[in-house]
């Protein structure tokens, strides 16, 4: 299995070069994007600090349903423009979330989140997922892990699609 050296001491940009590297070692080669998503999240979870829920949901017959994923039992089926997921998957565009309970229509998986970080998965320029993080800690997600877990989606999204 691959060997992993990531070390979330370092400063954000490398600790998500590295990562970024690990991440795409995983799913070189693979075609199965339900595998490769699966790979993510737990790596994701091993190395990423201070997160309660890590995973993907997939667009599938224009709603999101639960992909692979880390952390506690999830909602399964969430709509296109409901919470923080679904805004997400219908606009394009990533949700950094400081404190969930101000978000309009936030969905409660688990009451134990405060923060929680959604990036769309773009591939061949259409929305197929969306990686979804949480966090029990308020405000935990910063500017450079938006912009570190982009570059990371970006790097492997046509392998989850
Ligand atoms: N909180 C999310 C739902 C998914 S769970 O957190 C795993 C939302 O509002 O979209």
């Amino acid at each position: 299995m691959l060997e992993i050296a990531i070390n979330s001491d370092q400063p954000a940009d490398e600790f998500y070069a590295d990562l970024i590297s690990s991440a795409s070692a995983l799913v070189d080669g693979e075609v199965d994007a339900i595998a490769n998503m699966a790979n993510i999240a737990a790596l994701i979870w091993q190395y990423v600090p201070g997160l309660n829920w890590a995973g993907f949901y997939r667009v599938v017959d224009g709603e999101l349903v639960l992909g692979p994923f880390q952390g506690k039992t999830a909602c399964i089926r969430i709509a296109i423009g409901a919470g923080v997921c679904g805004t997400a998957a219908a606009t394009g565009e990533v949700q950094r979330v400081a404190d969930v309970h101000a978000f309009p229509g936030h969905i409660a998986c688990d009451a134990d989140s405060r923060s929680e970080l959604v990036i769309p998965v773009v591939h061949e320029g259409r929305i197929i997922a969306v990686l979804d993080l949480d966090s029990p800690l308020p405000d935990h997600f910063r500017p450079e892990d938006e912009t570190g877990m982009v570059r990371l989606i970006n790097a492997i999204a046509r392998n989850l699609g």
